[in-house]
Protein backbone atom coordinates (compact mmCIF):
# COMPACT_ATOMS: atom_id res chain seq x y z
CA UNK A 1 0.00 0.00 0.00
CA UNK A 2 1.26 3.59 -0.53
CA UNK A 3 2.00 6.09 2.06
CA UNK A 4 -0.11 9.43 1.76
CA UNK A 5 0.90 13.05 3.70
CA UNK A 6 -1.53 15.37 2.80
CA UNK A 7 0.12 18.66 2.54
CA UNK A 8 -1.94 21.24 4.86
CA UNK A 9 -4.53 20.84 8.15
CA UNK A 10 -7.55 22.95 7.03
CA UNK A 11 -11.00 21.53 6.26
CA UNK A 12 -10.23 20.73 2.95
CA UNK A 13 -7.27 18.71 3.92
CA UNK A 14 -9.50 16.61 6.36
CA UNK A 15 -12.06 16.59 3.72
CA UNK A 16 -9.32 14.83 1.37
CA UNK A 17 -8.03 12.87 4.37
CA UNK A 18 -11.74 11.12 4.51
CA UNK A 19 -12.11 10.75 0.75
CA UNK A 20 -9.29 8.48 1.39
CA UNK A 21 -10.89 6.54 3.99
CA UNK A 22 -13.49 5.92 1.54
CA UNK A 23 -11.63 4.68 -1.55
CA UNK A 24 -9.71 2.24 1.20
CA UNK A 25 -13.17 0.85 1.68
CA UNK A 26 -13.09 -0.46 -1.91
CA UNK A 27 -8.84 -1.23 -2.08
CA UNK A 28 -6.27 -0.59 0.45
CA UNK A 29 -4.70 1.99 -1.58
CA UNK A 30 -2.91 4.82 0.47
CA UNK A 31 -2.22 4.50 4.26
CA UNK A 32 -2.46 8.30 5.11
CA UNK A 33 0.14 9.15 7.70
CA UNK A 34 -0.94 12.40 8.68
CA UNK A 35 -0.57 16.23 7.62
CA UNK A 36 2.10 18.29 6.83
CA UNK A 37 1.81 21.89 7.88
CA UNK A 38 3.68 25.36 8.16
CA UNK A 39 2.17 26.65 11.33
CA UNK A 40 4.72 24.84 14.08
CA UNK A 41 2.69 25.33 16.80
CA UNK A 42 0.24 22.71 15.16
CA UNK A 43 2.34 19.83 15.25
CA UNK A 44 1.65 17.10 17.37
CA UNK A 45 -2.19 17.67 17.36
CA UNK A 46 -4.74 15.21 15.13
CA UNK A 47 -7.00 15.64 12.56
CA UNK A 48 -9.69 13.09 12.12
CA UNK A 49 -7.18 10.90 14.43
CA UNK A 50 -4.16 11.27 11.84
CA UNK A 51 -1.37 13.57 13.72
CA UNK A 52 -0.09 16.87 12.26
CA UNK A 53 3.50 15.47 11.85
CA UNK A 54 5.88 18.12 11.12
CA UNK A 55 6.35 21.12 8.28
CA UNK A 56 7.58 20.53 5.12
CA UNK A 57 11.08 19.97 5.70
CA UNK A 58 9.44 16.39 8.04
CA UNK A 59 9.91 15.09 4.04
CA UNK A 60 13.71 15.37 4.09
CA UNK A 61 13.90 12.97 6.66
CA UNK A 62 11.45 10.32 5.35
CA UNK A 63 12.28 10.14 2.05
CA UNK A 64 10.99 6.52 0.86
CA UNK A 65 9.78 5.27 -2.86
CA UNK A 66 6.42 4.53 -1.38
CA UNK A 67 5.58 7.90 0.09
CA UNK A 68 2.88 10.21 -2.09
CA UNK A 69 2.20 14.23 -1.34
CA UNK A 70 -0.94 16.26 -2.34
CA UNK A 71 -1.55 19.27 -2.11
CA UNK A 72 -4.93 20.15 -0.12
CA UNK A 73 -5.00 23.80 0.33
CA UNK A 74 -8.04 26.04 -1.27
CA UNK A 75 -5.74 28.21 -3.28
CA UNK A 76 -4.13 27.25 -6.31
CA UNK A 77 -1.10 29.53 -6.62
CA UNK A 78 -0.23 27.68 -2.85
CA UNK A 79 -0.93 24.28 -4.08
CA UNK A 80 1.34 25.21 -6.99
CA UNK A 81 4.21 26.37 -4.09
CA UNK A 82 3.56 23.23 -2.00
CA UNK A 83 4.02 21.04 -5.39
CA UNK A 84 7.10 22.52 -5.80
CA UNK A 85 8.96 22.46 -2.89
CA UNK A 86 7.51 18.64 -2.10
CA UNK A 87 9.54 17.91 -5.92
CA UNK A 88 12.81 18.84 -3.69
CA UNK A 89 11.87 15.60 -1.72
CA UNK A 90 11.46 13.39 -4.44
CA UNK A 91 8.15 13.10 -3.03
CA UNK A 92 5.52 12.21 -6.00
CA UNK A 93 2.11 13.45 -5.92
CA UNK A 94 -1.21 11.64 -5.50
CA UNK A 95 -4.41 11.92 -7.58
CA UNK A 96 -7.14 11.61 -5.26
CA UNK A 97 -10.53 10.42 -6.76
CA UNK A 98 -13.87 9.88 -4.69
CA UNK A 99 -15.11 7.20 -5.16
CA UNK A 100 -18.39 8.51 -5.36
CA UNK A 101 -16.83 10.76 -8.09
CA UNK A 102 -18.09 9.25 -11.77
CA UNK A 103 -14.89 9.93 -14.22
CA UNK A 104 -15.86 9.17 -17.76
CA UNK A 105 -13.75 7.45 -21.05
CA UNK A 106 -11.38 9.28 -22.74
CA UNK A 107 -10.75 11.92 -19.71
CA UNK A 108 -7.17 12.17 -18.28
CA UNK A 109 -6.10 13.90 -15.09
CA UNK A 110 -2.58 14.93 -13.87
CA UNK A 111 -0.57 14.31 -10.59
CA UNK A 112 -1.83 16.51 -7.19
CA UNK A 113 -5.56 16.55 -8.51
CA UNK A 114 -8.38 16.15 -6.32
CA UNK A 115 -11.65 15.19 -7.37
CA UNK A 116 -14.62 15.12 -4.25
CA UNK A 117 -17.61 12.74 -3.78
CA UNK A 118 -20.20 13.85 -6.26
CA UNK A 119 -18.60 15.07 -9.22
CA UNK A 120 -19.32 14.06 -13.04
CA UNK A 121 -16.41 14.36 -15.30
CA UNK A 122 -17.69 13.24 -18.59
CA UNK A 123 -15.95 12.06 -21.71
CA UNK A 124 -12.75 13.42 -22.86
CA UNK A 125 -12.44 16.32 -19.99
CA UNK A 126 -8.50 17.02 -19.36
CA UNK A 127 -7.71 18.21 -15.95
CA UNK A 128 -4.34 19.73 -15.53
CA UNK A 129 -1.71 19.67 -12.12
CA UNK A 130 -2.89 20.27 -8.83
CA UNK A 131 -6.53 20.98 -9.84
CA UNK A 132 -9.66 20.77 -7.16
CA UNK A 133 -12.54 19.45 -8.24
CA UNK A 134 -14.87 19.88 -4.87
CA UNK A 135 -18.12 18.18 -4.59
CA UNK A 136 -21.03 17.55 -6.81
CA UNK A 137 -19.46 19.93 -9.43
CA UNK A 138 -20.41 18.58 -13.26
CA UNK A 139 -18.02 19.19 -16.12
CA UNK A 140 -18.79 17.71 -19.69
CA UNK A 141 -17.18 16.89 -22.76
CA UNK A 142 -14.24 18.31 -24.05
CA UNK A 143 -13.53 20.45 -21.19
CA UNK A 144 -9.52 21.84 -20.81
CA UNK A 145 -8.68 22.63 -17.12
CA UNK A 146 -5.07 23.95 -16.51
CA UNK A 147 -2.90 24.09 -14.01
CA UNK A 148 -3.45 24.64 -10.26
CA UNK A 149 -7.42 25.47 -11.35
CA UNK A 150 -10.28 25.29 -8.17
CA UNK A 151 -13.57 24.12 -8.95
CA UNK A 152 -15.77 25.01 -5.95
CA UNK A 153 -18.73 23.18 -4.97
CA UNK A 154 -21.71 22.31 -7.28
CA UNK A 155 -20.04 24.36 -10.57
CA UNK A 156 -21.27 24.04 -13.46
CA UNK A 157 -19.21 23.71 -16.62
CA UNK A 158 -20.27 22.75 -20.01
CA UNK A 159 -18.87 21.31 -22.98
CA UNK A 160 -15.76 23.18 -24.49
CA UNK A 161 -15.18 25.26 -21.98
CA UNK A 162 -11.29 26.25 -21.32
CA UNK A 163 -10.46 27.58 -18.31
CA UNK A 164 -6.81 29.23 -17.72
CA UNK A 165 -4.04 28.22 -14.72
CA UNK A 166 -4.84 29.38 -11.70
CA UNK A 167 -8.57 30.41 -12.25
CA UNK A 168 -11.41 29.88 -9.53
CA UNK A 169 -14.42 28.91 -10.41
CA UNK A 170 -16.92 29.50 -7.74
CA UNK A 171 -19.59 27.52 -5.74
CA UNK A 172 -22.41 26.85 -8.29
CA UNK A 173 -21.23 28.65 -10.82
CA UNK A 174 -22.60 27.55 -13.93
CA UNK A 175 -20.25 28.41 -17.72
CA UNK A 176 -21.98 28.20 -21.00
CA UNK A 177 -20.54 25.90 -23.72
CA UNK A 178 -17.32 27.09 -25.28
CA UNK A 179 -16.49 29.93 -23.47
CA UNK A 180 -12.76 30.43 -22.41
CA UNK A 181 -11.76 31.42 -18.80
CA UNK A 182 -8.46 33.07 -19.11
CA UNK A 183 -5.84 32.32 -16.66
CA UNK A 184 -5.77 33.51 -13.02
CA UNK A 185 -9.85 35.06 -13.62
CA UNK A 186 -11.90 34.25 -10.85
CA UNK A 187 -16.00 33.45 -11.39
CA UNK A 188 -17.79 34.72 -8.51
CA UNK A 189 -20.20 32.23 -6.16
CA UNK A 190 -23.35 31.73 -8.20
CA UNK A 191 -22.40 34.17 -11.75
CA UNK A 192 -23.55 32.71 -14.62
CA UNK A 193 -21.21 33.30 -17.51
CA UNK A 194 -22.39 33.33 -20.92
CA UNK A 195 -19.08 35.10 -22.29
CA UNK A 196 -15.21 34.75 -22.75
CA UNK A 197 -13.52 35.82 -19.30
CA UNK A 198 -9.98 37.72 -20.26
CA UNK A 199 -7.07 36.82 -17.76
CA UNK A 200 -6.80 37.92 -14.23
CA UNK A 201 -10.09 39.26 -14.13
CA UNK A 202 -13.25 39.23 -11.59
CA UNK A 203 -16.72 38.33 -12.91
CA UNK A 204 -19.80 38.00 -10.96
CA UNK A 205 -23.79 37.97 -11.25
CA UNK A 206 -26.46 36.32 -13.52
CA UNK A 207 -25.16 37.53 -16.23
CA UNK A 208 -21.55 37.42 -15.08
CA UNK A 209 -19.85 40.95 -15.52
CA UNK A 210 -16.18 42.19 -15.17
CA UNK A 211 -16.54 43.47 -11.34
CA UNK A 212 -12.30 44.45 -11.22
CA UNK A 213 -9.29 43.48 -12.52
CA UNK A 214 -6.70 41.24 -10.41
CA UNK A 215 -2.95 41.04 -9.27
CA UNK A 216 -0.72 38.42 -10.88
CA UNK A 217 0.19 36.41 -8.48
C1 LIG B 1 -16.59 37.17 -5.69
C2 LIG B 1 -15.62 36.99 -4.55
C3 LIG B 1 -14.31 36.40 -5.04
C4 LIG B 1 -15.40 38.37 -3.97
O1 LIG B 1 -14.56 38.33 -2.89
P1 LIG B 1 -14.02 39.71 -2.26
O2 LIG B 1 -13.18 40.40 -3.23
O3 LIG B 1 -13.41 39.35 -0.95
O4 LIG B 1 -15.30 40.56 -2.13
P2 LIG B 1 -16.15 40.99 -0.88
O5 LIG B 1 -16.62 39.82 -0.09
O6 LIG B 1 -15.37 42.07 -0.16
O7 LIG B 1 -17.41 41.66 -1.58
C5 LIG B 1 -17.26 42.76 -2.46
C6 LIG B 1 -18.62 43.05 -3.04
O8 LIG B 1 -19.00 41.99 -3.96
C7 LIG B 1 -20.25 41.41 -3.54
N1 LIG B 1 -20.14 39.98 -3.77
C8 LIG B 1 -19.37 39.10 -3.12
N2 LIG B 1 -19.54 37.86 -3.63
C9 LIG B 1 -20.43 37.99 -4.62
C10 LIG B 1 -21.00 37.05 -5.50
N3 LIG B 1 -20.65 35.77 -5.46
N4 LIG B 1 -21.88 37.51 -6.41
C11 LIG B 1 -22.23 38.83 -6.45
N5 LIG B 1 -21.71 39.76 -5.64
C12 LIG B 1 -20.82 39.33 -4.73
C13 LIG B 1 -20.36 41.76 -2.06
O9 LIG B 1 -21.70 41.77 -1.64
C14 LIG B 1 -19.73 43.13 -2.02
O10 LIG B 1 -20.66 44.05 -2.50
P3 LIG B 1 -20.75 45.54 -1.86
O11 LIG B 1 -19.42 46.16 -2.10
O12 LIG B 1 -21.86 46.18 -2.61
O13 LIG B 1 -21.04 45.32 -0.41
C15 LIG B 1 -16.20 36.03 -3.48
O14 LIG B 1 -17.30 36.61 -2.83
C16 LIG B 1 -16.61 34.70 -4.10
O15 LIG B 1 -17.71 34.52 -4.65
N6 LIG B 1 -15.69 33.70 -3.97
C17 LIG B 1 -15.92 32.34 -4.34
C18 LIG B 1 -15.83 31.59 -3.06
C19 LIG B 1 -16.19 30.13 -3.14
O16 LIG B 1 -16.88 29.65 -4.01
N7 LIG B 1 -15.68 29.43 -2.14
C20 LIG B 1 -15.90 28.04 -2.02
C21 LIG B 1 -15.17 27.50 -0.83
S1 LIG B 1 -15.44 25.77 -0.66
Amino acid sequence: MKKLVILGAGGLARELADAVVDINKNTQAFEVLGYLDDEDELIGQKRLQLPILGTLDWLAEHKSDDLFTIPAVGNGYSREKLSCTVQQYSAPLATIIHPRAIVGSGCSIEAGTFIAAGCVITVSVSLGKCVLVNMNCTIAHDVRVGNYVSIHPGARISGEVSIGDYALIGTQAAILNKCTIGKGAVVAMGAVVAHDVPDYTLVAGNPARAVRKLEKQ
